[in-house]
Protein backbone atom coordinates (compact mmCIF):
# COMPACT_ATOMS: atom_id res chain seq x y z
CA UNK A 1 0.00 0.00 0.00
CA UNK A 2 2.87 2.50 0.70
CA UNK A 3 4.57 2.00 -1.98
CA UNK A 4 1.90 2.81 -4.60
CA UNK A 5 0.96 6.17 -2.14
CA UNK A 6 4.57 6.81 -2.69
CA UNK A 7 4.80 6.41 -6.56
CA UNK A 8 1.59 6.99 -8.36
CA UNK A 9 -0.44 9.26 -5.90
CA UNK A 10 -0.88 12.07 -6.21
CA UNK A 11 0.39 12.28 -10.06
CA UNK A 12 2.71 14.90 -11.22
CA UNK A 13 3.38 16.44 -13.72
CA UNK A 14 6.56 18.57 -13.68
CA UNK A 15 5.91 21.41 -16.84
CA UNK A 16 6.88 24.89 -17.66
CA UNK A 17 4.75 27.72 -19.76
CA UNK A 18 1.33 28.85 -19.60
CA UNK A 19 -1.21 26.34 -18.24
CA UNK A 20 -3.69 27.70 -19.50
CA UNK A 21 -2.11 26.46 -23.28
CA UNK A 22 -0.95 22.76 -21.78
CA UNK A 23 -4.62 22.17 -20.38
CA UNK A 24 -6.49 23.40 -23.34
CA UNK A 25 -4.33 20.96 -25.60
CA UNK A 26 -4.13 18.07 -23.30
CA UNK A 27 -7.65 17.75 -21.58
CA UNK A 28 -8.13 13.94 -22.60
CA UNK A 29 -4.64 12.74 -21.22
CA UNK A 30 -5.50 15.01 -18.29
CA UNK A 31 -8.47 13.97 -17.46
CA UNK A 32 -7.02 9.72 -18.08
CA UNK A 33 -4.16 10.59 -15.56
CA UNK A 34 -6.63 12.44 -13.32
CA UNK A 35 -8.86 8.97 -13.31
CA UNK A 36 -5.26 7.12 -12.73
CA UNK A 37 -4.40 8.93 -9.67
CA UNK A 38 -7.49 10.81 -8.20
CA UNK A 39 -5.13 13.36 -8.25
CA UNK A 40 -2.78 15.67 -10.17
CA UNK A 41 -0.46 18.31 -9.12
CA UNK A 42 1.15 20.25 -11.86
CA UNK A 43 4.39 22.06 -11.26
CA UNK A 44 6.55 24.21 -12.83
CA UNK A 45 4.30 26.26 -15.50
CA UNK A 46 3.66 29.79 -15.05
CA UNK A 47 0.78 30.72 -13.19
CA UNK A 48 1.58 34.17 -11.04
CA UNK A 49 -1.57 35.59 -10.04
CA UNK A 50 -5.48 34.59 -9.28
CA UNK A 51 -6.17 35.37 -13.12
CA UNK A 52 -3.40 32.93 -14.71
CA UNK A 53 -5.32 30.21 -12.50
CA UNK A 54 -8.75 31.27 -13.52
CA UNK A 55 -7.50 31.16 -17.05
CA UNK A 56 -6.36 27.27 -16.87
CA UNK A 57 -9.87 26.48 -15.25
CA UNK A 58 -11.38 28.42 -18.13
CA UNK A 59 -9.22 26.20 -20.83
CA UNK A 60 -9.60 23.34 -19.25
CA UNK A 61 -12.95 23.43 -20.26
CA UNK A 62 -15.81 21.96 -17.53
CA UNK A 63 -18.33 23.68 -15.90
CA UNK A 64 -17.97 25.34 -13.17
CA UNK A 65 -20.04 24.62 -9.47
CA UNK A 66 -20.27 27.75 -7.92
CA UNK A 67 -20.03 28.32 -4.23
CA UNK A 68 -23.26 30.36 -3.81
CA UNK A 69 -25.61 27.73 -5.24
CA UNK A 70 -23.68 24.89 -2.74
CA UNK A 71 -24.48 24.20 0.44
CA UNK A 72 -21.09 24.49 2.01
CA UNK A 73 -20.50 25.38 5.66
CA UNK A 74 -17.38 27.06 4.83
CA UNK A 75 -17.01 30.91 4.75
CA UNK A 76 -15.28 32.10 1.69
CA UNK A 77 -14.64 35.00 -0.18
CA UNK A 78 -15.11 35.16 -4.33
CA UNK A 79 -11.52 36.66 -5.96
CA UNK A 80 -13.22 35.95 -9.63
CA UNK A 81 -16.65 34.45 -10.30
CA UNK A 82 -14.74 31.25 -10.45
CA UNK A 83 -12.13 31.27 -7.90
CA UNK A 84 -12.59 31.66 -4.04
CA UNK A 85 -10.42 31.79 -1.07
CA UNK A 86 -10.10 27.86 0.12
CA UNK A 87 -11.60 28.29 3.40
CA UNK A 88 -11.40 31.30 6.28
CA UNK A 89 -11.21 29.38 9.16
CA UNK A 90 -8.37 30.40 11.30
CA UNK A 91 -4.59 29.11 10.51
CA UNK A 92 -4.46 27.17 13.86
CA UNK A 93 -7.85 25.02 12.70
CA UNK A 94 -6.94 21.85 11.18
CA UNK A 95 -9.86 21.26 8.58
CA UNK A 96 -10.04 17.16 8.15
CA UNK A 97 -10.47 14.94 5.34
CA UNK A 98 -13.41 15.35 3.54
CA UNK A 99 -14.96 14.91 -0.01
CA UNK A 100 -16.38 18.42 -0.87
CA UNK A 101 -19.66 19.17 0.05
CA UNK A 102 -20.16 15.24 0.58
CA UNK A 103 -22.56 16.63 3.42
CA UNK A 104 -24.64 17.79 1.17
CA UNK A 105 -27.01 16.43 -1.53
CA UNK A 106 -24.64 18.82 -3.91
CA UNK A 107 -21.77 18.66 -4.72
CA UNK A 108 -18.67 19.35 -7.22
CA UNK A 109 -17.34 16.41 -9.10
CA UNK A 110 -13.52 17.94 -9.14
CA UNK A 111 -11.48 20.52 -7.73
CA UNK A 112 -9.17 23.11 -8.48
CA UNK A 113 -6.28 24.64 -5.66
CA UNK A 114 -3.99 27.09 -6.80
CA UNK A 115 -1.33 28.09 -4.40
CA UNK A 116 -0.52 32.25 -4.92
CA UNK A 117 1.49 32.46 -1.51
CA UNK A 118 2.76 29.01 0.78
CA UNK A 119 2.84 29.34 4.54
CA UNK A 120 5.79 30.05 6.50
CA UNK A 121 5.57 27.13 8.08
CA UNK A 122 2.85 24.23 7.73
CA UNK A 123 -0.63 24.50 5.57
CA UNK A 124 -0.34 21.80 3.46
CA UNK A 125 -3.03 19.87 1.72
CA UNK A 126 -3.52 16.01 3.21
CA UNK A 127 -5.06 14.01 0.20
CA UNK A 128 -6.46 10.96 0.82
CA UNK A 129 -7.62 7.63 -1.70
CA UNK A 130 -10.87 6.86 -0.76
CA UNK A 131 -11.04 3.61 -2.60
CA UNK A 132 -7.88 2.69 -0.73
CA UNK A 133 -9.52 3.58 2.41
CA UNK A 134 -12.81 2.06 2.23
CA UNK A 135 -11.13 -1.01 0.67
CA UNK A 136 -9.05 -1.42 4.30
CA UNK A 137 -12.01 -0.33 6.20
CA UNK A 138 -13.72 -3.52 4.51
CA UNK A 139 -11.41 -5.90 5.73
CA UNK A 140 -11.12 -4.76 9.16
CA UNK A 141 -14.05 -2.97 9.87
CA UNK A 142 -17.13 -4.83 8.02
CA UNK A 143 -19.85 -4.76 10.39
CA UNK A 144 -19.56 -0.75 10.04
CA UNK A 145 -19.52 -0.52 6.16
CA UNK A 146 -22.37 -2.86 5.96
CA UNK A 147 -23.91 -0.28 8.30
CA UNK A 148 -22.85 2.88 6.37
CA UNK A 149 -23.64 0.61 3.00
CA UNK A 150 -27.50 0.12 3.88
CA UNK A 151 -28.63 2.89 5.72
CA UNK A 152 -26.02 6.11 4.43
CA UNK A 153 -25.58 8.42 6.99
CA UNK A 154 -27.00 12.43 8.23
CA UNK A 155 -25.49 15.49 8.92
CA UNK A 156 -26.38 17.64 11.68
CA UNK A 157 -25.02 20.86 11.70
CA UNK A 158 -25.85 24.12 13.56
CA UNK A 159 -25.38 27.41 11.18
CA UNK A 160 -25.11 31.09 12.40
CA UNK A 161 -27.33 33.52 11.90
CA UNK A 162 -24.50 35.91 10.10
CA UNK A 163 -21.17 34.31 8.83
CA UNK A 164 -18.59 33.42 11.36
CA UNK A 165 -15.21 33.48 9.42
CA UNK A 166 -13.47 32.10 13.05
CA UNK A 167 -15.13 28.54 12.47
CA UNK A 168 -14.52 26.20 9.64
CA UNK A 169 -18.28 26.00 9.19
CA UNK A 170 -19.63 29.32 9.88
CA UNK A 171 -21.08 30.40 6.92
CA UNK A 172 -24.58 32.06 7.92
CA UNK A 173 -27.59 29.74 7.22
CA UNK A 174 -28.71 33.27 5.28
CA UNK A 175 -25.78 32.72 3.00
CA UNK A 176 -26.20 28.61 2.48
CA UNK A 177 -29.80 28.53 1.75
CA UNK A 178 -29.67 31.59 0.00
CA UNK A 179 -32.71 33.07 2.21
CA UNK A 180 -33.64 36.08 3.08
CA UNK A 181 -35.61 34.89 6.00
CA UNK A 182 -36.57 31.98 8.07
CA UNK A 183 -39.44 31.69 6.04
CA UNK A 184 -37.48 30.90 3.28
CA UNK A 185 -35.06 28.74 5.09
CA UNK A 186 -37.51 26.28 5.39
CA UNK A 187 -38.90 26.43 2.12
CA UNK A 188 -35.46 25.39 0.42
CA UNK A 189 -34.76 22.52 3.88
CA UNK A 190 -38.10 21.00 3.15
CA UNK A 191 -37.55 21.07 -0.47
CA UNK A 192 -33.82 19.43 -0.15
CA UNK A 193 -35.33 16.82 2.38
CA UNK A 194 -33.46 18.33 5.71
CA UNK A 195 -35.07 18.29 9.28
CA UNK A 196 -34.41 21.50 11.40
CA UNK A 197 -34.68 23.16 14.62
CA UNK A 198 -34.48 26.99 15.35
CA UNK A 199 -32.23 28.17 18.04
CA UNK A 200 -33.11 30.83 20.77
CA UNK A 201 -29.91 32.91 19.33
CA UNK A 202 -31.10 32.92 15.76
CA UNK A 203 -28.87 30.13 14.73
CA UNK A 204 -30.30 27.53 12.80
CA UNK A 205 -29.68 23.61 13.46
CA UNK A 206 -30.29 21.75 10.53
CA UNK A 207 -30.21 17.31 9.84
CA UNK A 208 -29.81 16.25 6.60
CA UNK A 209 -32.08 12.94 5.04
CA UNK A 210 -30.03 9.94 4.73
CA UNK A 211 -27.26 10.33 2.45
CA UNK A 212 -24.88 7.97 0.65
CA UNK A 213 -21.58 7.47 2.20
CA UNK A 214 -20.20 4.94 -0.36
CA UNK A 215 -19.63 6.01 -3.68
CA UNK A 216 -19.43 3.60 -6.76
CA UNK A 217 -17.23 4.94 -9.62
CA UNK A 218 -17.50 4.38 -13.22
CA UNK A 219 -15.26 2.09 -13.21
CA UNK A 220 -16.49 0.03 -10.41
CA UNK A 221 -14.52 1.12 -7.66
CA UNK A 222 -15.83 1.65 -4.46
CA UNK A 223 -15.13 5.05 -2.68
CA UNK A 224 -15.64 6.55 0.89
CA UNK A 225 -17.40 9.50 -0.21
CA UNK A 226 -18.97 11.21 3.17
CA UNK A 227 -17.87 14.09 5.39
CA UNK A 228 -17.45 11.79 8.50
CA UNK A 229 -14.06 11.98 9.08
CA UNK A 230 -14.15 15.92 9.15
CA UNK A 231 -17.85 16.25 10.45
CA UNK A 232 -16.24 14.05 13.36
CA UNK A 233 -12.83 15.49 14.55
CA UNK A 234 -13.79 18.76 13.04
CA UNK A 235 -17.08 20.43 13.24
CA UNK A 236 -16.31 22.12 16.91
CA UNK A 237 -17.42 25.56 17.54
CA UNK A 238 -19.80 27.71 19.64
CA UNK A 239 -22.38 25.77 18.15
CA UNK A 240 -21.54 22.23 17.18
CA UNK A 241 -20.36 19.30 18.73
CA UNK A 242 -18.85 16.50 17.15
CA UNK A 243 -20.37 14.28 18.98
CA UNK A 244 -23.46 15.14 17.67
CA UNK A 245 -22.79 15.41 13.85
CA UNK A 246 -23.31 12.20 12.87
CA UNK A 247 -25.30 9.23 13.02
CA UNK A 248 -26.14 6.71 10.72
CA UNK A 249 -29.23 7.01 8.00
CA UNK A 250 -31.43 5.16 10.29
CA UNK A 251 -30.93 7.99 13.61
CA UNK A 252 -28.25 5.65 15.84
CA UNK A 253 -25.56 7.49 17.06
CA UNK A 254 -22.14 7.01 15.19
CA UNK A 255 -19.45 6.66 18.19
CA UNK A 256 -15.86 7.25 18.25
CA UNK A 257 -15.24 3.37 18.19
CA UNK A 258 -17.18 3.60 15.13
CA UNK A 259 -14.84 5.80 13.44
CA UNK A 260 -11.41 5.26 15.34
CA UNK A 261 -10.50 2.07 12.45
CA UNK A 262 -11.86 4.86 9.58
CA UNK A 263 -9.56 7.94 11.18
CA UNK A 264 -6.53 5.61 11.66
CA UNK A 265 -6.61 3.81 7.90
CA UNK A 266 -7.08 7.82 6.11
CA UNK A 267 -4.37 9.20 8.54
CA UNK A 268 -1.80 6.00 7.29
CA UNK A 269 -2.87 6.96 3.81
CA UNK A 270 -2.36 10.44 3.39
CA UNK A 271 -0.08 12.42 1.57
CA UNK A 272 0.28 16.18 2.23
CA UNK A 273 0.79 18.47 -0.46
CA UNK A 274 3.44 20.71 0.45
CA UNK A 275 2.45 23.80 -1.84
CA UNK A 276 4.76 25.90 -3.60
CA UNK A 277 3.68 29.02 -5.21
CA UNK A 278 2.38 28.66 -8.50
CA UNK A 279 1.39 24.85 -8.29
CA UNK A 280 -1.79 24.06 -9.25
CA UNK A 281 -3.75 20.67 -8.28
CA UNK A 282 -6.49 18.81 -9.94
CA UNK A 283 -8.38 16.34 -7.46
CA UNK A 284 -11.50 13.85 -8.61
CA UNK A 285 -13.32 15.26 -5.85
CA UNK A 286 -15.36 11.10 -5.89
CA UNK A 287 -12.04 9.48 -5.39
CA UNK A 288 -9.88 11.79 -3.37
CA UNK A 289 -10.67 13.26 -0.02
CA UNK A 290 -8.33 16.71 1.11
CA UNK A 291 -8.36 18.47 4.05
CA UNK A 292 -5.67 21.19 5.55
CA UNK A 293 -3.09 21.55 7.46
CA UNK A 294 -2.60 24.17 10.57
CA UNK A 295 0.44 26.60 9.26
CA UNK A 296 1.76 29.90 10.39
CA UNK A 297 2.62 33.19 8.66
CA UNK A 298 0.31 33.92 5.31
CA UNK A 299 -0.77 31.34 3.46
CA UNK A 300 -2.93 32.27 0.39
CA UNK A 301 -4.91 28.97 -1.71
CA UNK A 302 -7.43 29.51 -3.86
CA UNK A 303 -9.74 26.85 -5.05
CA UNK A 304 -12.73 26.43 -8.07
CA UNK A 305 -15.14 23.75 -8.15
CA UNK A 306 -16.11 21.97 -11.03
CA UNK A 307 -19.68 20.83 -11.64
FE1 LIG B 1 -12.81 21.24 1.27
Amino acid sequence: MTDMANSEFPGIIAGGGDLAAFLGTNKAAVDAALGDAGALLFRGFDVPDPQAFDAAIAAYGDPGFTYEDSLSNAVRTNVTPRVFTANEAPPTTEIFLHHEMAQTPLYPAKLFFYCEIAAHSGGATPLCRSDWVLERLTAQAPDFVARIAEHGVRYTNVMPGTDDAGSGQGRSWRSTLSAADQAGAEARLADLGYSWEWQEDGALRATTPALDAIRVLADGRKTFFNQLIAAFRGWADSRNDPNRAITFGDGTPIMSADMAPAIQIADELTYDLAWQPGDVALLDNFAVMHGRRPFEGKRRVLASLIA
